[in-house]
């Protein structure tokens, strides 16, 4: 009988509640999660959390530990409390990061020392070196980092690369792509943290489009350069609300990728997302195309409030989480954001499973044999075989603050990035 895996959460806000949470729930009845714990800053997201009742509906009699504990003052800050919370687990379990980006390099990082696998939200850190020092921390210690772009697990994906790796395709040649976020996000704690110096919606979901056209294309980004739009959030931080950004490939070929906090809340949404890629051939060219947003599947409800932004009428995207009726209680999470999520936490669940009783020794050489199996895979995004998104973050932050520099990507020993 195979042993679940502990895990952590360190974040208890909006993409814990709609995404990571119920996944987890969901493992956990499936025997590969086992007990699981939420950190949070504060005790207001836990308890949201605790009193959800889409989670309560979804997962009758599962529950999670609190830190702070949801009855503290919603007004005291913890700061620190998750480094705490990393040093009282068990060896080799999981740290799920879902925290403000600026954030995920300390604490993925407090996890690595802490001795415990890692799965982070997109993206994994804000800089090139800090990707490698995780890669290098990870690879030394045996633990497994995953990064959560979900969009690899989209079906969508899945077969566009197959059929672009088997070269059906052609060679990608110039492309766009579009992620416009809900304007009611500028509402929500987004207008603590989505400030101008910090990051902008090219890094923030722009990455998921670059992160895809390398995931089917294997091609590595060569030059960046983005322009943004600011403007003022309700609490008066100034962020880049929009965003658009161009992204050369080694081989000369460029992707545009237009990205903001500002679909509509009235639209039937619940965002504005979609790739088109154009390939040379030997006389002709290919072609793939990708409608994200509107997946053919239309809903009108008759309470307000159950749709995105409140609406009653909407787009539903049926492929990337919805909870669906099962054959058990309640009801079952489905779709590519629970693929991934599993993807991840059940590599961790299998290496610990399989290094299980080992030697140390024999044990390590296990954990780094499955870690390097995965990132020449690349099928779970991970620091090795992803890094060069952090590269493009850092390209597109030098350049989204100098008004749209050119900023090119130079490999080799060092890979670095660098300003015209
Ligand atoms: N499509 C996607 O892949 C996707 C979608 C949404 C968000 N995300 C990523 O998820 C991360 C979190 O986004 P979100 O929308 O949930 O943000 P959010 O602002 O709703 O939540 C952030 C959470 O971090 C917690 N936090 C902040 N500082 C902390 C500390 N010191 N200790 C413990 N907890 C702390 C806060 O309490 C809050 O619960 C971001 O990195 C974002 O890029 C990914």
């Amino acid at each position: 009988m195979a042993k679940p895996t502990g895990v952590t959460i360190v974040g208890g806000g909006m993409i814990t509640h709609d995404l990571l949470l119920p996944c987890v729930y969901h493992l956990q009845r499936t025997g590969v999660v086992g007990d699981i714990d939420i950190c949070a800053l504060d005790a207001g997201p836990l308890k949201a959390l605790k009193e959800s009742e889409s989670l309560r509906q979804a997962f009758p009699g599962q529950s999670f530990r609190a830190h702070p504990s949801e009855k503290e003052d919603p007004g005291r800050k913890f700061p620190e409390l998750y480094k705490k919370v990393l040093a009282s687990m068990a060896s080799r379990q999981a740290v799920v990061v879902a925290m403000p980006d600026p954030l995920h390099y300390e604490v993925v990082m407090e996890a690595l020392k802490n001795d415990q696998h890692v799965l982070c939200v997109k993206p994994l850190v804000m800089r090139y070196r800090q990707a490698v020092e995780v890669e290098k921390l990870a690879y030394k210690k045996g633990l497994f980092v995953g990064v959560e772009y979900h969009k690899r697990f989209d079906r969508r994906s899945l077969v566009a690369r197959r059929h672009y790796e088997l070269g059906h395709f052609g060679e990608f040649a110039m492309g766009e792509a579009k992620m416009i976020e809900p304007y009611y996000y500028r509402s929500s704690n987004f207008q603590n943290w989505f400030t101008c110096d910090k990051t902008d919606p090219f890094v923030y979901v722009g990455c998921h489009y670059v992160d895809l056209v390398q995931f089917i294309t294997r091609l590595r980004p060569s030059e960046v350069s983005v322009a943004g739009v600011k403007g003022k959030f309700p609490n008066g931080n100034e962020g880049y609300l929009w965003a658009n950004g161009r992204v050369t490939y080694e081989n000369g070929a460029i992707l545009s990728v237009t990205d903001g906090l500002g679909y509509p809340d009235d639209g039937a949404g619940s965002n504005e997302q979609c790739l088109m890629m154009f390939c040379e051939g030997k006389d002709r060219t290919g072609m793939i195309a990708h409608d994200d947003q509107f997946r053919g599947v239309e809903h009108s409800y008759l309470t307000p409030g159950i749709g995105c932004a409140g609406s009653v009428f909407n787009y539903i995207n049926p492929d990337f989480f919805r909870l669906v009726p099962w054959e058990g209680k309640g009801y079952k999470p489905v779709g590519y954001g629970c693929d991934s999520v599993a993807a991840i936490l059940g590599t961790i669940h299998r290496i610990g499973n399989e290094a299980e009783g080992l030697p140390e020794k024999k044990s390590l050489a296990l954990r780094r044999k499955i870690i390097r199996e995965a990132d020449e895979k690349a099928i779970i995004a991970t620091p090795a075989n992803s890094s060069t998104n952090e590269l493009v973050v850092e390209a597109a932050r030098l350049s989204i603050v100098n008004g749209g520099r050119r900023v090119r990507i130079v490999y080799g020993e060092d890979p670095h990035v660098e300003a015209d």
